[in-house]
């Protein structure tokens, strides 16, 4: 915007010069001249600044995406949210690594996902994907054969303040979900 300020204090002492300048056709000629090219640039300049204006602040609002890594081994009682501590990625910041609660800040179209591990020292794994409180995706890990892998996918319309987080499947007893081989993903699309 600075530019174009400075661009609107010129034009104000060359229209100045101009009407005071006077007698001298030829400089007054060419003051008119740098005149009228001032003003197309500056109409360009205020156009090319509405452009980058609109373009960087529909970008900034809308870009979210996340990923996080499980760290530690944790032994899920019922209902209990896994939180997906180590982020590696948090655009937006709408994925909290101390909650493990994303938070959506606009209505939109999201995708999440989570791969997660049954350590070989338990038996199952059971895990249940919820916006607010309703299930929108559930994963298991079998038992048997050492270490078992699960996955939940999701796509969703969510509003501004509605929130996804990963869960132990409610009413399920204790189960441990494996350490750094666990992840929580989401963005939007
Ligand atoms: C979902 O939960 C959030 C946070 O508690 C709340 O602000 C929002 O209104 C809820 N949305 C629906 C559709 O219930």
């Amino acid at each position: 915007m600075q530019f174009v300020d400075m661009g609107h204090i010129i034009l104000i002492v060359l229209s100045v010069l101009s009407s005071t300048v006077g007698q001298d056709t030829s400089c007054c000629c060419k003051l008119g001249q740098a005149k009228s090219s001032l003003v197309d640039a500056i109409t360009t300049l205020q156009r090319t600044n509405r452009l980058l204006g609109g373009t960087s602040s529909s970008i900034s609002s809308t870009e979210v995406a996340f990923h996080a890594r499980l760290k530690p081994y944790v032994t899920l009682g019922s209902s209990q949210i896994v939180v997906f501590d180590q982020v590696i990625t948090n655009i937006g910041q709408a994925y909290n690594p101390h909650t493990g609660i994303f938070t959506a800040p606009n209505d939109g179209i999201y995708f999440f996902a989570c791969t997660f591990l049954r350590p070989h020292t338990a038996t199952q794994l059971h895990l249940q994907m919820v916006q607010n409180s309703t299930e929108i995706s559930r994963g298991h890990a079998a038992t048997g054969g050492g270490s078992q892998a699960g996955s939940m996918n999701a796509v969703v319309y969510m509003h501004t303040g509605d929130v996804v987080k990963v869960r132990h499947y409610p009413g399920v007893g204790s189960e441990i979900i494996h350490g750094d081989w666990s992840f929580f993903t989401g963005y939007r699309i």
